[in-house]
Parts: C-alpha cells; structure tokens; sequence
C-alpha cells in the first residue's frame, strides 16, 4: 500500500495481518498536542465536559486531556452499535449513560473513528436537548464512507477508506495497544468477519 509505512519491530504477535503503518507514533502526538491546543483555544477558560466514546477512544483521550489547558470533568458513554462486520446500520443504544449531569454543560464528545457517522450522529441527537452546546473531536475521519452527516468539530486526520487498528482501535478486540495506527489487510477482516 503505497501510503503505508514499513511496520516496525512491534507487535511481534499478528504482524502478517497488518499491511503496514498510516500514522506514526510522532505523527500522532504532535497532531494531538495541536488538537488540545485548538480546543484550549477555542473554549477560552469555559468549563466543558469531555465524553469519551468508549471503548476505542481511551488511548487518543488520555494523551488529548493532557493538552487541554480548561477546567473540564470527565465522563464515558458506552454506544452498542448493531450491523454487520462492514458496518453500523444507524440502529444504536446507549449501554452506559453519562454519569455527571449534563443538563446545560458544553459537552466535547471526544471519539476514535469516524466512519459512516451513524453512531456519532445518534449519540449527537441524544445530547443535544440536554447540553447548552455539543461539540465533537474525533481522531480520525473517513468521509468518504459517510452515510449520516455529523459536524465534526476537531478532526486529527481524515484518512481513506481502509480499515485501521491501533492506538485504542481494534479489530475482534485485538491491537489497540499498538502505539500507532496500521492497516490491515483486507483479507484479515473479508475472511473472518468482525464485532
Ligand atoms: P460509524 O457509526 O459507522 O461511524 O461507526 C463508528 C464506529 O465503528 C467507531 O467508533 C469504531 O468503533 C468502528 N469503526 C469504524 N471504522 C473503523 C476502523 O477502521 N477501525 C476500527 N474501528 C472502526
């Protein structure tokens, strides 16, 4: 793939799987660090509420929250997307709630992947009569696989349509430890089928 990079030495499990690295660990933390800077930026010393996404979301926002120089609180949802290993089909549910109110909070949902928007949109819906405002974050963005329009409102990278794993991404649950975002190999996912 020619926009890949050569993987490196790490993960020594599961190498074959991965066609090669996207984004590296440097591109990633200096993307990040400008992310928290625009945020901080743009909040201006507003109080928000950061709603991580989970599960995927976990490594991007423990590295984004060390670059938000606001007072903010932080929560999780958990979202059960159903559709096939391709895709969401927009029917979604909420498997955890935020814990803090959110009544009249600027809330910053913060998510991995952006893909058809089905589920971003949905969750999106659901806070907007609650919040006094609802911005998004999203490290990584595939547009051209958009089916519902959402507003993105920080975006780390817009990326093509491939399937990718690491740093908090997973495939069956698998890579999300990696420190960067590889590719995987169609074949990994066509065989054997996803969540
Ligand atoms: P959407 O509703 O189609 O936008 O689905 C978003 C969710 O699908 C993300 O939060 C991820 O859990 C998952 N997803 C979509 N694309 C990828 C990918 O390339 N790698 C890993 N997970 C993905």
């Amino acid at each position: 793939m020619s926009s890949c990079q050569p993987l490196p030495n790490r993960p020594r499990y599961c190498l074959r799987q991965l066609e090669g690295v996207l984004l590296t660990q440097e591109q990633i933390e200096a993307r990040v660090a400008a992310l928290g800077e625009e945020i901080t930026r743009d909040y201006a010393d507003r109080s928000v509420t950061v709603l991580g996404v989970l599960n995927g979301v976990v490594v991007f926002l423990a590295d984004l929250l060390r670059h938000l120089d606001l007072p903010c609180r932080l929560d999780f949802v958990t979202l059960c997307s159903y559709g096939d290993c391709a895709e969401s089909n927009g029917e979604v549910s909420l498997v955890k709630e935020p814990a803090l109110p959110i009544a009249g909070e600027c809330v910053l949902v913060v998510e991995d992947i952006v893909d058809t928007g089905r589920t971003l949109a949905w969750l999106v819906e659901w806070l907007r009569p609650q919040a006094e405002e609802v911005r998004v974050c999203c490290l990584l963005d595939k547009p051209s696989r958009r089916v519902t329009p959402v507003g993105l409102d920080y975006v780390g990278f817009e990326i093509p349509d491939h399937f990718v794993v690491g740093y908090g991404l997973d495939f069956a649950q698998a890579y999300r430890n990696l420190p960067y975002v590889a590719v995987l190999k169609p074949e990994t996912y066509q065989v054997v089928g996803g969540e």
